[in-house]
């Protein structure tokens, strides 16, 4: 399709913006290059992290991206979209807040990205809001809590494309009574989820732990909390899912245990793991389905015949082995017995999470682990072996130490449809681009004109890779003063133009380089070379589109005439300049003059445009769509936007 693009490239030195991809890299992971390892750009004002893969994603590349929100004691927190090699997709422009739980989630059939952002210093759980961006980066939606209570950030899942389940916490007196402050009045953190109507803002249902779970079920002792200032959280909940028989499924923190909660009465119908726990483990020899601490991000699988969830194996006050780890059950709800389907461990590096963590159930069955507590993501067979890992800004040297942390990490696929404009930036005689957000660029389009609001024409193509592609020119490219940078879809069709950048005031640099070539300098860069062209700037709009009709009429019949006056002569010499139907061609005969015409706007006009003629008359939508892309070279910038 682009047969130029092949002669251009060879001639264009080529290079990314963006930082080599780093594979098992010593020095990052002593903490060399700091302790959150980030990149920036010079086409965008947005950074990202910098990943360490220990095990390529490229291999786990199924053309989905990762979803990570970094943040913690080193690292600002937003939310990233990176492609299988590390590279930055998206990223927010502006701070939300403390960000979690960053996904992309279908609601009424389309796909928006969500995410919690808010306050989370209040002991662990937060106060805050979700967030539901549409594919062209523009906020859809802000859910809040129901009933006077503050969302919290453990949960937000989308249910069924309608509903939104998510947590909350909430200071509510009781009796400490079953506890060994016997007697005492105090207060706790009530744990609590809803389902609320995305439309109407309203909770359709609303579960309270302390009205359906005696207090003494909790791992946590209240020592000498449960004050109206420092409330007993005796449940965190940390995860909330729901099944087709509208019950739900709740994970329990302080309880150590998954809880099965009738979706009509909230009563637990029971308890998987914990003091009260409902099950017989028939696990094999050596494994354990019922003992878990810390544990995150319960969700069913397998049709509802298994659950998974991150088994942190520690919390704040007990720690119970050396690494976390993925776990899938498998649960008989009938005869009430579970067994240890699986357990993912990764073989790389002991990473234990005293806090956060998920657990996502691909669609080809593979396991994503996201380490909470510590910036690592890994993607493990069905059968338990690490397929891909990665560090997410944070050197191993520092894991432990919440530099970075990031509270749910997954994959999705992704469109995303930007409507800003691409980045293009000169630095120095280079150029930047980029498009935050874009996920259908595939290569930039380098474009130039003599004159700011008239013709540009190609001058490179650059293929895309990395979030920031870096354009350099070499010499004999023969640049003209005004260039823009054209973003092109996988069909090489026109996705968005840049603003346009005038590089005469850096013409000696051009100059000195070869890029500008010295003969035709005077004639395109001075203004004597720019007074060839009609100057159009005093015409109004409406002018201009009176005078568009009128120099179209004046050509087509100069052309019609011209024809008409030659087309003897071509028949008795033969010697016919246009290229693209043979007179010798049968079905060429009968159109006669019409063809000629048609065969004379392909071919004769648009050399005519390689000569700077006045092109911009012509409207580009009088020509055929299959012509389309022939005509690109000499359309006018602003129909082709
Ligand atoms: C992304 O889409 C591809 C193609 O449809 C599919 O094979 C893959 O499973 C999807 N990945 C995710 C993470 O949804
Ligand atoms: C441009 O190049 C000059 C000379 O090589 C250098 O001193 C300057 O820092 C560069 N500027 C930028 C923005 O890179």
């Amino acid at each position: 399709m682009f047969p130029w693009f092949v002669v251009l490239s060879s001639f264009l030195s080529l290079a990314l913006g963006d930082l080599a991809v780093l594979d098992n890299n010593a020095e990052y992971n002593d903490g060399r290059f700091g302790p959150y390892v980030t990149q920036s750009y010079r086409s965008s004002d947005v950074n990202s992290p910098r990943l360490n893969f220990m095990k390529p994603f490229t291999s786990c590349d199924d053309g989905s991206f990762l979803f990570v929100a970094p943040r913690g004691g080193k690292a600002g927190s937003k939310p990233y979209i990176l492609d299988a090699k590390g590279h930055l997709i998206w990223t927010a422009d502006h701070h939300y807040g403390e960000v979690y739980n960053f996904q992309a989630q279908v609601y009424k059939g389309q796909q928006y990205l969500t995410f919690f952002a808010g306050d989370d210093t209040i002991r662990g759980h937060g106060a805050g809001k979700y967030y539901m961006i549409d594919q062209h980066y523009n906020e859809f939606r802000q859910i809040h809590a129901a009933n006077g209570v503050k969302g919290d950030l453990h949960e937000f899942q989308i249910i069924d494309g309608k509903t939104a389940l998510i947590t909350a916490y909430h200071v509510v007196e009781a009796k400490l009574g079953d506890t060994e402050h016997e007697g005492r009045d105090g207060y706790i953190w009530e744990s609590l989820f809803q389902e609320i109507d995305i439309e109407t803002g309203e909770a359709v249902f609303e579960w309270r732990a302390s009205e359906h779970v005696k207090l003494s079920e909790s791992f946590d002792p209240i020592g000498s909390r449960g004050s109206e200032g420092d409330p007993w959280d005796f449940f965190h909940i940390n995860s909330v899912d729901k099944d087709l028989n509208n019950n739900y499924l709740v994970s329990s923190r302080y309880l150590r245990s998954i809880l099965y909660i009738s979706g009509t009465t909230g009563e637990v119908l029971w308890h998987l793991g914990g003091k009260e726990n409902s099950f017989t483990d028939e696990s094999d020899p050596g494994q354990d389905a019922l003992h878990f601490v810390g544990q995150h991000h319960a969700r069913w699988t397998d049709n509802y015949n298994s659950i998974t969830f991150f088994d942190n194996r520690a919390d704040w006050t007990s720690q119970e082995d050396v690494k976390s780890a993925g776990t899938k059950i498998l649960v008989d709800t009938e005869l009430k017995t579970v067994a240890v389907d699986r357990v993912y461990v990764n073989p790389i590096h002991d990473v234990l999470s005293t806090s956060q963590g998920s657990l996502q159930t691909l669609p080809n069955g593979n396991i994503l682990l996201g380490y909470g507590f510590n910036a690592v993501i890994t993607e493990f067979s069905p059968h338990g072996e690490v397929l891909c890992d990665a560090y997410i800004g944070e050197p191993s040297s520092r894991f432990g130490t919440g530099d970075v942390q990031s509270y749910r990490n997954f994959k999705f696929n992704w469109t995303g449809l930007p409507t800003t404009e691409p980045s293009f930036r000169l630095i120095n005689g280079t150029f930047f681009t980029s498009w935050l957000g874009s996920t259908e660029v595939r290569s930039w389009s380098l474009r130039h004109a003599f004159d700011e609001d008239r013709t540009y024409d190609d001058l490179a193509l650059f293929p895309k890779e990395g979030f920031e592609t870096r354009l350099e020119l070499s010499a004999g490219q023969n640049i003209r003063r005004y260039v823009a940078i054209v973003a092109l879809d996988q069909y090489g069709k026109d996705l968005a133009w840049s603003k346009t950048i005038d590089i005469s005031k850096d013409v000696d640099f051009w100059l000195t380089r070869g890029i500008v070539d010295a003969a035709s300098y005077d004639a395109e860069y001075s203004s004597d070379g720019r007074d060839r062209e009609v100057d159009f700037e005093w015409l109004s709009i409406r002018d201009s589109m009176i005078l568009s009709v009128l120099g179209f009429a004046v050509t087509l019949t100069g052309a019609i005439v011209w024809l008409l006056s030659t087309q003897k002569k071509e028949e008795r010499a033969d010697t016919a300049d246009i290229e693209q139907c043979s007179y010798h061609h049968a079905e060429c005969k009968p159109m006669g003059v019409m063809w000629k015409i048609q065969s004379l706007l392909s071919s004769k006009l648009k050399r005519i445009s390689y000569e700077h003629e006045h092109i911009a008359l012509l409207e580009p939508e009088s020509v055929e769509p299959d012509e389309a892309s022939e005509w690109s070279v000499a359309t006018d910038r602003g129909a082709a936007v």
